[in-house]
């Protein structure tokens, strides 16, 4: 650990009084705030980036950050080159030299079961001379998939940052490296006796923050990145290191492949073992593989842990498409040597394949209940990370162009984690020219209307919203699903059989069905019938924010829905509403309330929305729609709360619902925001992060219980 528990205490307790204190009013008191204000800073930003468990709010750390940035422009004789304020830099790159690393970065040998590693083992035994007996301790850590790094540090200062390249000299990208907030600018490697050093990592993106990114550039038409692993080395890549810090890039240290001290003879062996080089470099402040790196006894303990992490790949926040093992011991490394390609005392263990080729057969058109027109690639089945992929969204027209995908072609197919399946590229080399190329529809598919694209979109759309018969579909569908009326037992494929034989023409139809003659269906009988028909009869009663999701409405998800549902007394109401009515509410945009005002600028809508009051569908706003108001003397009001573990007596839905009615926030993450962490059985990091931050009430699930019912 970089700071011992002391040493962070008083850290917080110097930033608490930073914040407080005029600025220095000359030279001397500035020298001795701006050292005090970097030395917390860089602290802050290792708890923020590095154990993801940040002390202070966002706003304390922004205050402490503009404080020393003003200091420094006061007294510019003072700025330093590795100040924290001078990470990012305003430069634009020009071009990425060549730069040649201080010692080859090598490519691994790949195994990918228990056999290859005992064989590796073998092999390991007779370049050291050692005999089957003889115990070899082997380190286990994650094989990262993003891009690769060489960290250069000079007298604890990174002095350059460069690509792994061709393994010999990469492309110099310090201006980029910088501004990834996980890489220290200094790091105390004098207290090794190392003058320079050379770390080997990778740089990757985390998966959730890959998923938001992907998620705002399709809210906003913009082509979507591929993948987290290019989208982490393409970020190191960029011209702008302003761009590579908004990317939330993370650089994994797994080497420390150099390092002299001032009279340039080689330190490596002071460290002994590699699991003392990464310790090293987790307690100088880089970011490590801790929980998923283990020092293993024997090459089956090693297999063990390889295929544990195989299966639990997926909880990992990053993206890894194997493991690597590598002799400990520092010796015994140097004994095995090396082949041109690779290291003898390493290994990749590669998880099973995430990535195939298969021939893409067809193009289809998805219709999505807002029209947009969405191109799904058929291809010939094939199993990936073992799932069977035989369908893969195309997104929208210009993803097919810009891969310039044919009908035909034999693409690469990848499935990273819980990412879903996409088409990497076509192998253009395997084209015999009977490829086709594809051909976007001018018209909907399903109803022939000119299909239409705003500019700044990326989809196409079909405008014939309420005439077109897939649109019409897609509305039932997601009117019944758990997120809009959430009418149990009625799913999509009863909604489409129902649809097919004429049964639902609209979702009014969806409350007029005919119990008997359902009853009668193959597969349903007279007592799946009756529990279909309590499910629509719960969800007529529905609070009106459900119903208002339920419409299909452009942008009227289930947060705008709840934000409408609480100023009106009746859903007919936003008849007379106007766009000012809308954008009065907080957080509700124009483009939402130009889209609902044409909704019921209908009155075919208007009609359907009367018929389905009619047959008893709840349109009035009901106590769950109101804002609520929280008792003054809430047991839990204005508190901040986070469930974690298995609870035992509630699901974790109710226990946040009991929380909320007892005046409580529930927030997802850790940060110290937290006022109350609610620790179930086999709680894990969370718990472990609250504790560490010191200032986070734990309660059991009975405390929590106690609490709330008083
Ligand atoms: S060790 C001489 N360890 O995988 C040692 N490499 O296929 C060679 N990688 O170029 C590398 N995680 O970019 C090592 N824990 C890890 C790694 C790792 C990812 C990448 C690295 C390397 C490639 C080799």
């Amino acid at each position: 650990m970089k700071y011992s528990a002391a040493e962070q205490k008083s850290l917080v307790e110097e930033s608490k009084n930073l914040l407080k204190s005029p600025d220095a009013s000359n030279e001397m008191e500035a020298t001795f705030q701006i050292e005090s204000l970097r030395k917390v800073i860089v602290y802050h930003e290792w708890k923020y980036s590095i154990q993801n468990a940040p002390v202070i709010s966002d706003f304390e750390y922004d205050h402490l950050y503009k404080k020393l940035e003003a200091l420094e422009k006061a007294y510019p004789q003072l700025l330093t080159p590795n100040s924290p304020t001078q990470r990012v830099s305003n430069d634009l790159i020009d071009e990425f030299k060549s730069v040649n690393h201080m010692i080859p970065m090598l490519s691994l040998d790949n195994s990918y079961n228990a056999e290859d590693l005992k064989d590796f083992d073998e092999r390991v035994r007779k370049n050291t001379g050692l005999s089957a007996d003889d115990p070899i301790e082997y380190v286990v850590e994650p094989k990262y998939d993003g891009g690769g790094i060489a960290l250069l540090y000079e007298n604890d200062q990174l002095m350059r940052a460069a690509t792994r390249g061709n393994g010999i000299a990469g492309e110099e990208i310090t201006l980029n490296a910088r501004a990834i907030s996980s890489v220290p600018l200094n790091a105390a490697f004098s207290k090794m006796g190392f003058s320079k050093v050379e770390l080997r990592g990778e740089v990757v993106i985390r998966k959730d923050i890959f998923d938001k990114m992907n998620d705002e550039r399709a809210a906003e038409g913009l082509q979507l990145f591929a993948n987290p692993r290019n989208t982490a080395s393409g970020g190191l890549r960029m011209k702008d290191p302003k761009e590579v810090a908004k990317r939330g890039l993370v650089a994994f240290l797994y080497q420390i492949g150099y390092a002299v001290n001032e009279a340039g003879e080689n330190k490596m062996m002071t460290l002994e073992n590699h699991n003392n080089a990464v310790s090293l470099l987790g307690d100088l402040g880089f970011m490590v593989p801790v929980e998923q790196r283990k020092v293993c006894k024997n090459i089956e303990e090693v297999s063990d842990f390889c295929v544990e992490w195989q299966e639990k790949r997926d909880t990992y926040d990053y993206e890894i498409d194997g493991m690597v093992i590598k002799v400990n011991d520092l010796k015994l490394q140097e004994k095995c040597g090396y082949t041109s390609h690779h290291p003898r005392w390493a290994i990749a263990f590669k998880f099973k394949a995430k990535q195939a080729t298969s021939k893409l057969v067809n193009v289809e058109y998805q219709i999505g209940k807002i029209g947009s027109i969405t191109p799904v690639a058929k291809i010939e089945p094939v199993s990936l990370a073992g799932v069977t992929v035989s369908s893969i969204s195309l997104h929208n027209e210009d993803f097919i162009t810009s891969k310039d995908i044919r009908i035909g072609d034999t693409v690469l197919v990848e499935r990273a984690g819980d990412v879903i399946p996409y088409i990497v590229k076509p192998m253009e080399d395997l084209r015999d020219g009977s490829e086709q190329v594809i051909e976007f529809p001018k018209a909907c598919p399903s109803c022939g209307t000119t299909l239409v694209r705003a500019e700044s979109e990326a989809a196409w759309r079909c405008d014939n919203h309420y005439a077109c018969e897939a649109q019409v579909l897609q509305r039932m569908i997601h009117h019944v699903s758990k997120s809009a009326m959430d009418i149990d037992g009625f799913g999509k494929s009863i909604v489409e059989r129902f649809h097919e034989m004429g049964w639902l023409k609209n979702v009014g139809d969806i409350y007029r069905l005919d119990y008997d003659a359902i009853s009668k269906l193959e597969g349903f009988g007279a007592r799946s019938a009756k529990k279909l028909e309590a499910s629509i009869n719960k969800a007529k009663q529905n609070p009106i924010h459900r119903f208002l999701n339920s419409l299909s409405v452009h942008h009227l998800g289930k947060k705008v829905s709840k934000l409408i549902a609480q100023e009106i007394t009746h859903v007919q109401d936003l008849k007379s509403w106007t766009l000012e009515n809308f954008t009065e509410i907080k957080d509700v945009g124009p483009v939402v309330a130009e889209n609902v005002i044409a909704f019921f600028e209908n009155p075919d809508n208007v009609a359907l929305l009367q018929l389905m009051e009619e047959l008893g569908v709840n349109m009035k706003q009901t106590q769950e729609d109101k804002p609520k108001e929280i008792a003054e003397d809430a047991p839990l009001r204005g508190k901040t709360i986070l469930f974690t573990g298995s609870l035992e007596k509630m699901t974790r839905k109710q226990a946040q619902g009991m929380a909320e009615n007892a005046g409580a926030k529930n927030i997802s993450a850790i940060s110290s925001n937290l006022n109350i962490l609610v620790a179930g059985a086999k709680a894990g990091s969370k718990l472990k992060k609250a504790q560490a931050l010191g200032t986070v009430d734990i309660l059991s699930e009975e405390e929590f219980l106690a609490l709330v019912e008083g």
